[in-house]
């Protein structure tokens, strides 16, 4: 699996505690930065990594910034982003088996780094479950048609 990565200067120090989890997991990294600590702004961090998840050349994408609320603003504009905050465990679980999310979004200013190694652990391995859901994921893409 190939996953792209991103952050503004709230989430890096976050970003460089996930990549050696991803390394571990054999996962292939594009890493879109920053990689500075100089204040940036998250929208062009959050599009870099959406663009590509979006047009289907990288598969899932985690974008970190302070509260990671911003970032999931920018990820959802993006056709067939699904992007999900998450805090906790279960919501990384959920997201992938009911929303089949594909960018998982974390708030580098509010959980721990083990928290959020924990997270990205679950949020790769679980599978979405399809049936109703995919139903409901159609309902979604009708909208983005909808609105184009
Ligand atoms: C940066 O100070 C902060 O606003 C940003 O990281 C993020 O929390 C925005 O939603």
């Amino acid at each position: 699996m190939k996953v792209a990565i991103g952050c503004d200067h709230a989430g890096m120090a976050m970003k460089n505690q996930i990549v050696p989890v991803l390394e571990e997991l054999n996962i292939e990294i594009m890493d879109f930065g920053t990689n500075v600590e100089e204040s940036c702004d998250y929208p062009d961090y959050g599009e870099k990594v959406s663009e590509v998840v979006s047009n289907g050349s990288i598969e899932r994408g985690i974008l970190i910034c302070g509260t990671g609320i911003g970032m999931c603003i920018v990820a959802n504009k993006f056709p067939g982003v699904r992007a999900a905050l998450c805090c906790e465990d279960y919501s990384a679980k959920m997201s992938r088996l009911h929303n089949d999310a594909n960018i998982l979004v974390l708030p580098g200013r509010i959980i721990d780094g083990n928290t959020a190694k924990r997270i990205v652990k679950t949020w790769l391995k679980t599978d979405f479950e399809g049936g109703r859901h995919q139903r409901r994921l159609d309902k979604i893409k009708a909208i983005e048609s909808k609105l184009k």
